[in-house]
């Protein structure tokens, strides 16, 4: 079954990953595609939105992120644990990490990398350039071009009724927590 896709405003496209999910980084250059896995971004700013993800020098993703100028920010849910893992287990230098991993590429609406079909929500993005904070913390600032999500569990706000479409986060060794259970504080 495809989801269906709820497109996010911008402004509120910051709740898709303020729960601090682990994603998957897509990007490509010149003919040449990625994913890898990430538990370190976060949001970090409302209007423009921006977000943080740390891409570290050793990796494939960051040359593809250097040069095309764009990533994306999908968010996987937990039936796809096991290819996140290798997402973040191999390198791309060694081969596409998309057929590899199980991971199917999807088209983006507005910038050249893939999106992760089945991943619950995506943020489509465009490097705001850092030089000394990429080269000396690996950190990546992205302004929020596109946004979206599955109507399944996202409706401005999540809502985590289906087990296999929680989002996950990262532990370290292949340990992982899937979102608990939703509560309200009223003040
Ligand atoms: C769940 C998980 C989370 C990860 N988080 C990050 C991260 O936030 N930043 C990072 O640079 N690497 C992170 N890694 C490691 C990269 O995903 C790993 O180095 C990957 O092989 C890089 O792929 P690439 O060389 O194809 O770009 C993580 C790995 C896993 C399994």
């Amino acid at each position: 079954m495809t989801a269906e896709l709820l497109s996010v405003d911008l402004a509120k496209s910051y709740r898709l990953l303020n729960h601090g999910p682990t994603v998957l980084v897509s990007s490509a250059h010149q003919g040449a595609r990625n994913v890898m896995a990430a538990a370190w971004a976060m949001p970090l700013d409302f209007d423009p939105p921006k977000v943080l993800v740390v891409i570290d020098k050793s990796t494939f993703s960051r040359g593809l992120i250097e040069a095309s100028g764009e990533f994306i920010l999908n968010i996987p849910c937990k039936a796809q644990a096991a290819a996140v893992l290798r997402a973040g287990s191999a390198s791309g230098k060694d081969g596409d990490k998309f057929a590899a991993s199980g991971l199917a590429p999807a088209r983006a609406e507005k910038v050249g990398a893939p999106r992760v079909a089945g991943c619950i929500a995506y943020l489509e993005c465009k490097v705001i350039d850092e030089p000394r904070n990429q080269q000396r913390y690996d950190l990546f600032i992205g302004e929020v071009v596109a946004a979206a999500a599955d109507r399944r569990v996202f409706d401005g706000h999540w809502h985590f009724d289906d087990d296999a479409l929680r989002s996950l986060h990262y532990v370290a060794g292949g340990a992982f927590f899937a979102t608990g259970e939703a509560f309200e504080v009223k003040l």
